[in-house]
């Protein structure tokens, strides 16, 4: 197409354009017509404005094609902009001219639909207001994910997806036929950050991420985007600092630059600023078996890991992100090493969110006792040739190193305040859903 001076939806919105004559393009996501007048709401991917189509203020074969267009046409509009308190956004577009570039098929989706429907129509339903809403908030977090890693001089170092070995549990393993071997995709980019950070000490990633979950729950998907990152020199107290810090560094770039997309989804804007701003808590699991047992008189056996619904309750008595260290040894990856004061519990974390939505971070120090990590590998059945390479890293050159892994999609559905997490990602994958 050729050069041309586009107005953007928002610039009209926000009175830029005020009386002014403007070229402006996108799709019809609403209309209706009587007699020698069209209403035709208008979206990019900016906003929605209400265009007037009146006949004789343009070509009539314009007008008619105007009236015939159904929603999610694409079309090419001029007009000048004017007030209209009446108007949705208090502006109107009155139309001297409109180019139809596609008229569209009756759309599939119309109102109160159900969600599996609205699943199979996902190339479509990602036009609408909710998960454009959603799509930018996801993007502003991505993108506040890179800026905070960098500002502290951390690398981006990329690890295979293509992995031979396991990183957390061999169960949730997707197995990839490759050439004449078998292969699995990445559970985590962990134990190849693990040997970058002898160049390059400070690194993250963020990067698809595959997980054959059996579970049907609104917290889990197959695949999704995990930001993670990993420090040499760095022990338990420190890289639980470093996640806290992210997290409200995430929440504060949402607040600067989605402030309308959250009141779309209407999310409470007050309790992200609140949590943008505070000190979160950290707690090891045995004190919150105390407050389970304490505060909501649920008996949770010592050993056992924290379900969805103990999660839920411990986080009734906090209203931030809290960090949970030093979970039982025995239910911890392989790499989780035992906490030297109190060897039944690895130094690891979890940071749980409030509001329902769960574990959003994991990570742990990492263990240099080549013995143990044997010794737990081989009772998970692995071949422990797979790992040499692992083991290596405690050979040439060992420190002290820390790192976590954030769920992208689990930030996103809970800043969103969006009850399925399927809704945090354009095409989610689950146990049962892997199309469109
Ligand atoms: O706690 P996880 O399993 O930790 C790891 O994979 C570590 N290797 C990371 C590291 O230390 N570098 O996963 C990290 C986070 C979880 O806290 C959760 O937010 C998210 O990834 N996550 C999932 N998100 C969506 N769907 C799933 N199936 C997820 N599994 C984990
Ligand atoms: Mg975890």
């Amino acid at each position: 197409m050729p050069k041309q001076e586009w107005t953007k939806i928002n610039d009209i919105l926000f009175g830029k354009k005020t009386d002014k004559k403007v070229k402006s393009r996108g799709w019809i996501y609403r209309t209706r017509s009587s007699g020698n007048i069209v209403f035709a709401i208008l979206r990019d991917s900016s906003g929605t404005l209400q265009t007037t189509i009146i006949k004789g203020s343009l070509a009539d074969k314009e007008f008619e094609d105007a009236k015939k267009a159904l929603i999610e046409s694409s079309v090419i509009v001029e007009g000048v902009v004017k007030k209209d308190q009446r108007a949705p956004g208090g502006f109107e577009l009155k139309v001297t001219k409109f180019d139809v570039v596609n008229f569209a098929d009756t759309f599939p989706i119309t109102k109160d639909q159900s969600p599996e429907f609205l699943l199979d129509q996902r190339h479509l339903w990602i036009r609408s207001q909710k998960l454009t809403a959603v799509l930018k908030i996801r993007s502003t977090i991505v993108g506040a994910i890179h800026t905070f890693f960098r500002n502290l001089g951390y690398y981006e170092f990329d690890a295979p997806i293509l992995q031979p070995n396991q990183c957390e549990g061999g169960s949730t393993l997707f197995e990839v036929k490759y050439y004449d071997n078998k292969t699995f995709l990445s559970q985590s980019w962990q134990l190849y950050a693990e040997a970058g950070i002898f160049a390059l000490e400070k690194i993250y990633n963020m990067g698809p991420t595959f997980r054959a979950e059996r579970s049907k729950t609104s917290r889990h998907l197959s695949e999704f985007w995990m930001a993670e990152m990993e420090a040499a020199w760095m022990e338990l107290k420190e890289v639980t600092e470093v996640a806290k810090d992210e997290i409200r560094f995430i929440l504060k770039e949402v607040l600067k630059n989605n402030k309308s997309e959250l009141e779309t989804l209407g999310r409470d804007i007050k309790k992200l600023e609140q949590m943008a701003n505070a000190k979160y808590p950290t707690i090891t699991y045995t004190e919150a078996l105390d407050i389970l047992k304490e505060k909501e008189g649920m008996k949770v056996e010592w050993g056992k890991d924290l379900r969805t619904i103990e999660e839920d309750k411990l986080m009734n008595h906090f209203k931030t992100p809290v960090v949970v260290t030093n979970y039982p040894t025995q239910i911890m990856a392989f790499y989780k090493p035992k906490d030297p004061k109190d060897p039944k519990t690895a130094l690891c974390f979890d940071m749980i969110a409030p509001e329902g939505y769960g574990e959003i971070v994991g990570g742990s120090q990492r263990s240099i006792d080549i013995k143990d990590m044997t010794k737990r590998l081989k009772d998970m059945g692995e071949k422990i040739e797979n790992y040499d390479w692992y083991f290596d890293l405690r050979k040439y050159g060992s420190v002290p190193h820390s790192g976590y892994g954030v769920g992208v999609e689990r930030v996103v559905a809970w800043i969103c305040g969006i009850d399925n997490i399927k809704d945090a990602i354009p095409f989610p994958r689950t146990v049962l859903r892997f199309r469109p």
